[in-house]
């Protein structure tokens, strides 16, 4: 029988805990083990929040503290509690790869130590602060055959990297993209407080998140460059929290080369979701945005919302879970890499239903 890939979770927040019953839930249970995890909290608090879930509901099975770490549906995990890279055990684990889902490492000098102290590969939860703090920055869907077994550190990018880039590029390839403006609408996350607090350097995340619609600094733009250069110089890039607990949005404006219209946009999607389960989806439903909470997909594009001005302008309005989704394409990632350097690697992504019925 092959091994399975064998993963470390550094931070154990939302994106963490995601990952963790994402693959309880998915296609990968049989082929990938969480053999760690590294997170302040306490385990009764770990093994409380991984139980009871705000946003994706009750975790079906069995969760529990067992021998100091944390066993869930029978699968024992070990937990400590390293502040930084050096102080963990990650010499002494035997696995393949870390998911990094903390946050807190975003350049090469502060992931590096994760090298040094043992981890063999590092998975980062976030864009890398510039394209050389990594050594590939991947969106599962997009560029994964770049991965190579001599990268050590590699970046999935971000939730909405993963949601706009394969738009973009589907528009770019068809059409032409000479320029686009991007807003992403998204929800809040725990680097905001819940009512005014000194939290943070960007004045705006001082202020509550649960009260107001808060602009905030975004690097979407030098994101999505990095994965499409061909557009370097043609994306401009706004981001505003809003006050619900997940599922976020992307307002796209582009100015597209050749003429369309909507029944051509719609089509040129319709085909792209057929030719991309599990990743892209359209519908033409009247949806809120819960409706997609705990959706799978990167992006789903809304029909209803397709507008066309003077045959070159369009908008767009693009659906996304940024918490399943995202921690979804992490395992796809995972996947994919260890396709690249392990010898018994686990099945790829054989792709999951749409989300709703297509009025083609
Ligand atoms: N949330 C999303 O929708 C989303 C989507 C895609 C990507 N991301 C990215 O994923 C990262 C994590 O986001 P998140 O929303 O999961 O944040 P989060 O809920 O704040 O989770 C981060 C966790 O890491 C812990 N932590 C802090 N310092 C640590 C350290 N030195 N070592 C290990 N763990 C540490 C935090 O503990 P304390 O709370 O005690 O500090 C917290 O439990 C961010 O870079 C974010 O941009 C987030």
């Amino acid at each position: 029988m092959s091994r399975c890939l064998r993963i470390a979770i550094n931070g154990y927040g939302r994106i963490g805990r995601c990952v963790l019953r994402a693959l309880m839930e998915s296609h990968h249970r049989e082929s990938i083990q969480v053999v760690a995890i590294n997170e302040p909290a306490d385990l009764e608090s770990m093994v409380y929040l991984t139980q009871y879930d705000s946003t994706h509901g009750v975790f079906p099975g069995a969760v529990a503290a067992v021998d100091g770490g944390l066993s869930i549906d029978g699968c024992d995990i070990q937990v400590f509690h390293a502040s930084e890279p050096a102080q963990g055990p990650w010499g002494q684990l035997d696995f393949d790869l870390l998911l990094e889902c903390s946050g807190r490492f975003s350049t090469r000098a502060r992931l590096q130590p994760f090298i040094d102290a043992g981890c063999p590969r590092v998975l980062v939860s976030h864009p890398g602060r510039g394209a050389a703090e990594v050594d590939f920055t991947v969106v599962y869907g997009a560029n994964e055959n770049g991965l190579r077994a001599d990268q050590h550190i590699v970046s999935a990018a971000s939730c909405t990297t993963n949601a706009i880039v394969p738009i973009l590029d589907i528009l770019d390839r068809n059409l032409g993209v000479g320029g686009a403006f991007l807003t992403t609408l998204h929800s809040v996350m725990n680097d905001q407080p819940m009512i005014d607090g000194y939290h943070h350097a960007d004045l705006r995340r001082t202020r509550s998140a649960m009260q107001s619609i808060v602009p905030v600094a975004t690097g979407l733009a030098q994101g999505v460059e990095r994965l499409l250069p061909q557009l370097a110089g043609k994306i401009q890039a706004k981001a505003v929290r809003v006050p619900i607990l997940n599922v976020s949005a992307i307002d796209l404006s582009v100015n597209l080369n050749r003429a369309t219209d909507p029944q051509a946009l719609k089509a040129l999607f319709l085909a792209a979701a057929r030719a991309h389960p599990g990743l892209l989806a359209c519908t033409d439903q009247p949806h809120a945005s819960v409706d997609f909470n705990h959706n799978t997909h990167s992006a789903i594009v809304d029909l209803s919302q397709i507008r066309v001005n003077n045959d070159n302008f369009a908008s767009l309005l693009v659906w996304f879970d940024n918490e399943w989704g995202f921690a979804n394409r992490m395992l796809d990632v995972a996947c994919a890499w260890a396709d690249q350097f392990s010898d018994n690697p686990p099945a790829l992504m054989t792709g999951t239903p749409q989300i709703s019925s297509l009025g083609a």
